[in-house]
């Protein structure tokens, strides 16, 4: 941090040139553009997130050097930004195969900073897991997670992989709701207190009819201990999840069923509370 700079205690976001910060969002509907496609970002994966989400969470709450925990982390996106941005990410995936893809594309990108990055095999609900982020993050010469990104699969949506403990195999939503409890739980315990967790998912339809499975996910979290700051809409660009080519039938089926086609996801805000006796501090509500 440069001398007179200003900061909240969570970003480098310099409050003294507040209005120069034109990339970075304020507004909770999220018009991000085109995928980013530069170095090392495809965008081959099914079912991953554009690196502006991570962009975004990491440039508002986090700081340089701090660290990143990403529980589903599939192709590396987030990881791939906290090289870029120097933050140490540590990621987590269930399917060995996708992590080794993962790390050859994020060995890739360039270390500005010369951060940590690592993508442990896991799942992402049990406690083993858990103690082995723990270990990680000591071994990174830190007791806990600066921020912590969730995108899992949105429960069948995208069947990712037949591994047992995959979250797009589990077969009932409540079933899948009480595995995102325990994700949840482990991401609370894992965080430092006041740190920020953001998130990603979307609803689904099933039998014509709504499953608000981002609302219900997100209870699940503050079911956790987490408190809400912020429920983003973000908006689907060229990306109708599932149908294909047959996106015109899709309208078809719409205006017939009388549903609507979903162009949103959500990118929530969480934080932990602050650890008992210290104070928010000043002008830091809601
Ligand atoms: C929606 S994708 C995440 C994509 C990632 N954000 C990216 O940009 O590449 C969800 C990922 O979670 C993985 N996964 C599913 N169940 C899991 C579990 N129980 N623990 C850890 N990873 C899991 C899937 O294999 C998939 O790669």
């Amino acid at each position: 941090m440069q001398g007179n700079q200003k900061t909240t205690e969570f970003s480098d976001i310099d409050l003294s040139r507040w209005k120069d910060y034109n990339d970075v969002i304020l507004d909770s509907l999220w018009l991000l553009g085109p995928r980013d496609k530069t170095g090392p970002h495809v965008g081959d994966y099914w079912g991953n997130f554009i690196p502006q989400i991570p962009y975004q969470v990491l440039t508002r709450f986090t700081k340089r050097g701090e660290v990143v925990v990403d529980l589903f982390s599939g192709m590396g996106t987030t990881l791939i930004e906290c090289k870029r941005l120097g933050r140490a990410g540590l990621g987590v995936e269930i399917d060995p195969g996708v992590a080794g893809r993962s790390l050859e594309r994020i060995n890739t990108a360039e270390n500005p900073y010369n951060v940590p990055v690592a993508v442990l095999v896991g799942d992402s609900t049990t406690t083993l897991t858990a103690k082995r982020v723990r270990a990680t993050l000591k071994e990174w010469g830190g007791a806990a997670a600066d921020c912590i990104i969730l995108h899992p699969p949105y429960h069948d949506i995208i069947r990712f992989s037949e591994r047992d403990g995959d979250l797009s195999r589990v077969s009932t939503e409540a079933a899948f709701l009480d595995k995102i409890g325990l994700v949840a739980r482990h991401a609370y315990e894992l965080l430092k207190p006041a740190g920020f967790m953001a998130l990603v998912i979307g609803d689904k339809y099933v039998d014509s009819q709504l499953v608000p499975l981002g609302f219900m996910c997100m209870q699940r979290c503050i079911d956790a201990g987490f408190v809400l700051k912020a429920i983003n809409v973000k908006e689907i660009l060229n990306n109708e999840r599932g149908k294909g080519k047959n996106g015109n039938l899709w309208k078809y089926r719409a205006l017939v069923g009388g549903f609507y086609l979903f162009k949103h996801e959500y990118v929530l805000i969480f934080r932990k509370p602050a650890a008992r006796g210290k104070r928010a501090p000043k002008g830091a509500s809601p």
